[in-house]
């Protein structure tokens, strides 16, 4: 099977699991509406994929890891409609459509990011593991999108906006948290869900962390060199914003070659591992050879 049939399968895995995640709980018709524009409007899909990728590397079933894969990509589509809102990015295009708040109001992009957050915890709760298993996956989960993680990172990007001298160090930091934490935790997960040993369980991290920075460099250098179409975001948001991103920092060829350096390290981390895993480095290829 090549890249784009696994990429495809993953896909639909999820986005019929978090369909019917969706289905299955009572809520205003309008909150369903707001959450399902989101969630129904494509993206990569690429956190679930990469639990689905360590799944199939240890040779477990998709199914093991259906609430993980929701539950993460629920988190993410969140995290984009609240990135979205005036106060925030300010954008009125994603993943080709217009933003969650354009579409609905900013009350209802609030209450549809707050409820995506909320119900992918209590999903988490639904997995055929051992509570104790259960219990470590949330308590990574929320060490990854919370505070010290994800939303960490959202806060210090925001501050770093109009600073004009935010260190390549600051903005790493900021990159592992706002986008790194979360595609860590779909390895770590995934490592969890197959049973993976501990040395293993540290490499796969290792690899999402060289993974997450090379994500978000890519995304940045999007921002500059992309096609709206094709990304289905607007390009430029970045310098209209006065962000601090690596193409600013390094320009675009420095940029470039800083993600050479990540998947480098990604490569390495994954010839650590127990067991070969030409699934996780058709990941970090299409990760950094993405255009959208
Ligand atoms: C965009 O994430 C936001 C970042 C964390 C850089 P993706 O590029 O994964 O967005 P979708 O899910 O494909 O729309
Ligand atoms: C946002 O980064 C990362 C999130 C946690 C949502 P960006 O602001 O660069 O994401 P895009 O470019 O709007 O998707
Ligand atoms: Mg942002
Ligand atoms: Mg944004
Ligand atoms: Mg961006």
């Amino acid at each position: 099977m090549n890249r784009t049939d696994d990429l495809n399968k993953w896909k639909r895995a999820v986005e019929l699991a978090m369909q019917e995640l969706i289905d299955s709980s009572e809520m205003p018709k309008r909150l369903r509406d707001a959450m399902a524009y989101s969630l129904e409007a494509g993206g990569k899909r690429i956190r679930p994929a990469l639990v689905y990728a360590v799944l199939e590397t240890y040779g477990m079933s998709l199914e093991r890891g259906r609430e993980v894969a929701a539950s993460l990509e629920m988190v993410h589509t969140y995290s984009l409609i609240h990135d979205d809102l005036p106060a925030m990015d300010d954008d009125d295009l994603r993943r080709g459509r217009p933003t969650n708040h354009r579409q609905f109001d900013e009350a209802t992009a609030i209450l549809a990011g707050d409820a995506l957050l909320t119900d992918a915890f209590r999903i988490l709760t639904q997995m055929p593991l051992s509570a104790l298993d259960i219990v470590e996956i949330i308590r990574i989960f929320g060490l990854a999108a919370g505070s010290s993680g994800m939303v960490g990172g959202q806060l210090d990007d925001m501050l770093a906006e109009k600073r004009n001298d935010v260190t390549l160090e600051e903005l790493q930091s900021i990159h592992e948290r706002k986008t790194g934490a979360l595609l860590v935790y779909a390895l770590e997960a995934g490592a969890i869900l197959a049973g993976a040993s501990v040395e293993d369980r540290m490499h796969l991290k290792q690899f999402g962390r060289h993974l997450g920075i090379a994500f978000q460099i890519q995304d940045d250098i999007l921002d500059v060199v992309g096609d709206e179409e094709t990304i289905g975001k607007r390009v430029g948001s970045d310098e209209l914003n006065d962000k601090t991103t690596y193409p600013k920092l390094l320009g675009l060829e420095g940029a470039k070659q800083a993600l050479d350096q990540e998947v480098e390290a990604a490569q390495a981390a994954i010839e650590s591992l127990s067991v070969p895993a030409p699934l996780l480095l058709e990941m970090l290829s299409f990760v950094v050879k993405r255009n959208h």
